[in-house]
């Protein structure tokens, strides 16, 4: 085992289409126009001594190391900054430049600290230029002018600073900084939030976080690109400095957002030392956000469940068992409920934090092993309306783009989305594409970071109503088609004709137009003319959607709204345009791909579907339920009817992320047997009558598919802390129920799914290994996968253009609840916080609070800070106020990242008409003046996570 490492080229890679030839150190090497040379020497094996360059930012030129000599050209120009041209002849070694290089370095080490443990260990590039240069001894000594000493001679060194230690993650050391400023470019260039600045003049700079302030409380987001570009070792991981330097790595896939960054995990033994950003990575090429990047400590945390538990009734303590008696009663337990209440009365729930294969392996537990089609998944409350709605209108349920796509964009749509703290690492491309000069159109009814950020400003903020997208996605249709903004041409030859001609006439009808439009959405009808303008004569245009748009009522006509206007302007089909779902979880397009829905086998093919339920029943050997099963909520109610008594609920926590928690509680208390596998004891096993412990990604092998479809490999690199991966402990549990399985890797599981998945058919782990991802399908037509969708015509055949019509949401303010809540994430944290709320990232983000407009705050006589009653007609909870003009009047705001908030115990049952994903983003509450925490999150507060337990309902006796 071996550190992976990978070549940095020092500069950008030039997108010109014209090559280049020229000779370095008698080397011919070709490039495209407008390569630096120090590129270029690099594409050729030779590496020019740097220390202010690298390939993630623009060349700067200001360290004068890397130097070369040109034939015909005076002086010795910086290799960096100096691009090549047609039949250079360069020298990169010429005893002048050496002998300069030689001197620069020297000049650096004279103010470099001696011991300083990054150059000992082998973590500093200007230890290693410094030995490249052949740097032998420093002729100026360290009594002089330096940064490093607190005091010289005695006295105060006015130059010296003290460390900033205050981000939990990394340190950054004055005395160690050249000032070469790659910290500050990365910071603005890559991540885009312009934190950090050259403070003072000449011997005097220093690098400071934007204000002046510690980096804690400034604006940087701790992505870590700082960190990794830095050259010295001032700017350290804690990890790194606390246990020493990695040993071995292995790539793998951050398991938090639907973004997918490719890591190197960095390790001692078995244990991680640090994540880094993997350039090879293609969905962030080399970028990384807090909680890839720094938030792993959750797994060593001393809240993990490492042993099966079981009791019998939940009233009861839990019981440590073997993992044998676990599985002997689980399926003891399953058995006697088929026996006693029938076939149906069990079912799953899959996870989207979990691998593709263990997923598989779960529906197929439930299809195979309990003879029926109960299986569901998070999704269903995130993203099963994009399933839904792109299937009606392209025939397929997957994002059209790769997210490199977004450099050909010119103008990009963000729906109910906030992709710099849900999906950072994309949020930092679209910023970047914004500053590049791309057009931007903001529809959200919170004034997100996108909407103004330094360097960001979107050309139209689409301010909606909550529960308004499907209004003002149809109003905007209405002023493409009434002003001729139509590619008619793509309509007429990608679409279907008829039925866009309908579809026309609806848009135009007097209901749609923006004037009525801006009566229900609050937006000005001529923003809504202005921005359909920009929309669809600005050039390739791009929508980006989250679940802004999913978790309504009318989730799945908002999809088919927004695919109707990529139809319907011809920006489908090639890159720079589409339509594309920001996945929440990691792995939430895997878990749909691989048939957690109650409806579809892998590869959304239907249950009814006689071919494919043949090709499984000749693999498994069993006859399967060709009518679907039940969904979550279905399975709730019919547990609370008392047909339903058994669960097996894998990486989930129902209790916390589903709506109505007291209904959620209702229904899992009336059953007999739940089985809840996780990391922790999470709010859900409160009612569950065994828990298995889960692995974290690190543990395991596998694969997720992120929000392009691209299925990217995670890799072990320890051992499950409690024995067995997730799949294993699937795989006993199918044993112990009398299924013949028998994988020994999950490389296998892939093979199955390949095997028996046409949209997968070309995907093996063979593959993923040597070319790094492909996005699905992968087969026989497309064998290293599909970037981009559509592009010759629709999955389909024919673009379908559907009705849109708006229907208000049954949710309704009054006088008793006048005000609507919409919910969302932050960037620290992640979804219900199981992880997050683990590691240090809790220190920016503590606990949920809610934003609320200042007229709406003064009538209510609340000010900032304040403890409030937030309560809906489902329930109430008690967090602290926010002031802020982020939201309008009327909209309040808030996460869900903790249970002790617990935002879903407020939220309805009302859900998404076609599939059920419940309607997060609208309820009416009313917001009050409130002396503190109500009583059961008082009681939450007072125990330990691993003692504590809610009652929001009772079990059954
Ligand atoms: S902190 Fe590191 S990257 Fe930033 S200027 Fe100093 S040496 Fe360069
Ligand atoms: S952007 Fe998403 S996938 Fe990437 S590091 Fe952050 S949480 Fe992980
Ligand atoms: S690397 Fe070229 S000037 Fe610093």
């Amino acid at each position: 085992m071996c550190l992976v490492n990978e070549i940095d080229y020092g500069t950008p890679a030039s997108k010109s289409d014209r090559m280049v030839t020229l000779a370095i150190d008698g080397r011919e090497v070709t490039v495209p126009e407008g390569t630096s040379i120090m590129r270029a020497a690099r594409e050729a094996g030779i590496e020019v001594p740097k220390l202010c360059a690298n390939d993630m930012v623009k060349a700067f030129g200001s360290c004068r190391l890397c130097l070369v000599e040109i034939d015909g050209r005076a002086g010795t120009p910086a290799s960096c900054t100096t691009p090549v041209a047609e039949g250079l002849k360069v020298f990169t070694t010429t005893e002048r430049v050496n002998a300069i290089r030689r001197g620069i370095m020297e000049l650096y080490m004279s103010d470099h600290p001696a011991d300083c443990p990054a150059c000992a260990e082998g973590d500093c590039e200007m230890a290693r230029m410094a030995e490249k240069v052949g740097l032998t001894e420093i002729r100026y000594g360290r009594d002089g002018e330096n940064h490093v000493v607190p005091r010289i001679h005695g006295d105060v060194n006015p130059h010296f600073r003290e460390p900033d230690l205050s981000n939990p993650y990394f340190a950054y050391d004055p005395a160690k900084c050249i000032v070469c400023s790659l910290c500050v470019r990365a910071c603005a260039e890559v991540q885009g939030t312009f934190a950090l600045t050259v403070e003072g003049r000449g011997f005097e700079s220093r690098i400071a976080a934007s204000m002046n302030t510690p980096f804690f409380d400034s604006e940087c987001v701790s992505c870590g690109a700082c960190v990794q570009a830095c050259p010295t070792g001032a700017l350290r991981e804690k990890s790194v400095i606390e246990k020493g330097m990695p040993e071995w790595s292995a790539v793998t896939t951050c398991a938090y957002c639907g973004v997918g960054c490719s890591f190197k995990a960095e390790m001692r033994g078995e244990e991680v030392v640090r994540m880094v950003p993997y350039k090879d990575g293609k969905a962030n090429h080399g970028h990384s956000c807090v909680k890839g990047r720094f938030a792993w400590g959750y797994t060593n945390h001393k809240d993990r469940i490492l042993n099966p538990m079981i009791r019998e009734k939940v009233t009861d303590p839990w019981r440590e068992v073997t993992w044998e008696e676990a599985f002997a009663h689980i399926a003891k337990e399953f058995r006697r409920i088929q026996y006693q209440y029938g076939r149906g009365a069990i079912g799953g729930i899959t996870s989207s934090r979990c691998t593709n294969e263990e997923t598989y392996l779960v529906q197929k537990l439930v299809r195979q092993g309990f003879g029926n089609n109960n299986v569901d998944t998070c999704a269903r409350v995130c993203h099963s309306p994009t399933g839904y709605g792109l299937r009606m209108t392209y025939g397929t349920s997957a994002g059209t783009q790769d997210f490199d796509s977004v450099d050909y964009s010119d103008v990009i749509v963000i729906i109910g989305a906030n992709p710099t703290d849900a999906h950072p690492v994309f949020g930092s491309r679209i910023k970047k594409r914004i500053r590049e000069g791309a057009r931007l159109i903001v529809i959200d009814p919170r004034r997100t970071d996108l909407v103004r950020s330094p360097h960001v400003k979107a050309d139209y903020h689409l301010a909606l109503r909550p529960g308004t997208n499907v209004a003002v996605l149809t109003a905007l249709a209405h002023v493409i088609v009434s002003e001729g903004l139509v590619n008619e041409a793509f309509v007429r030859e990608r679409c279907d004709w008829d039925e866009f001609q309908d579809w026309a006439s609806f848009v135009l009808q007097p209901e749609n137009s923006p004037e009525a439009v801006e009566k229900v959405s609050g937006v000005p009808a001529e923003m809504i003319r202005a921005a359909a303008r920009l929309y669809a004569t600005g050039g390739n245009a791009a929508i980006y959607y989250g679940l802004g748009v999913t978790e309504h009522s009318q989730g799945s006509t908002a999809v088919m709204a927004i695919a109707n206007l990529a139809m319907a302007t011809g920006n489908i089909g090639r890159p720079g345009v589409g339509v594309n779902p920001l996945r929440g979880q990691n792995n939430v397009q895997g878990s749909c791909d691989m048939g957690s829905f109650p409806h579809e086998f892998p590869g959304y093919r239907h249950v009814s579907d006689d071919a494919t339920r043949a090709i499984y029943e000749a693999l498994w050997g069993v006859k399967l339920d060709s009518e679907p099963g039940l969904r979550i909520p279905n399975m709730l109610d019919a547990a609370v009817d008392g047909t339903f008594k058994g669960i097996y609920i894998q990486g989930e926590d129902i209790l916390q992320s589903d709506p109505n928690t007291k209904h959620v509680a209702a229904g899992l208390a009336a059953m007999e047997c739940v089985v809840v596998q996780d990391l922790f004891l999470n709010e859900t096993a409160n009612y569950a009558h065994v828990f298995l412990p889960g692995s974290t990604f690190l543990e395991k092998d596998g694969t997720f598919t992120n929000a392009e479809r691209r299925i990217n490999r995670v890799r072990k690199v320890m051992e499950p802390k409690s024995g067995y991966a997730d799949w294993e402990v699937t795989q006993k549990l199918a044993q112990a129920m009398g299924l013949d399985w028998n994988y020994t890797h999950p490389s296998q599981i892939m093979d199955e799914i390949a095997a028996t998945t046409p949209s997968f058919a070309g995907v093996s782990y063979e593959l993923l290994d040597r070319v790094g991802s492909v996005q699905w399908p992968c087969n026989e037509k497309a064998p290293l996968g599909t970037p981009v969708m559509h592009v010759n015509g629709f999955v389909r055949g024919k673009g379908r253009f559907m009705r849109t019509a708006y229907v208000a949401t049954d949710e309704k303010v009054g006088p008793r609840f006048p005000l609507l809540l919409t919910t969302g994430r932050i960037l620290s944290q992640y979804n219900v916080g199981a992880q997050t709320r683990r590691t240090a990232n809790s220190m920016w983000h503590p606990e949920d609070v809610l934003e609320i407009h200042p007229h709406d705050a003064e009538d209510r006589g609340i000010r900032d800070g304040d403890y409030v009653k937030l309560a809906s007609r489902t329930g109430e909870t008690t967090l602290r106020a926010r002031i802020t003009d982020r939201v309008a009047p009327g909209v309040v705001y808030t996460t869900f990242h903790h249970p002790a908030t617990q935002a879903n115990v407020v939220t309805t049952e009302y859900s998404d008409w076609a599939t059920n994903c419940p309607e997060y983003k609208v309820t009416a509450v009313q917001v009050s003046p409130s002396n503190g925490p109500t009583d059961w999150q008082r009681d939450y507060r007072e125990h330990t996570e691993k003692s504590r337990r809610i009652i929001y309902a009772e079990p059954a006796e």
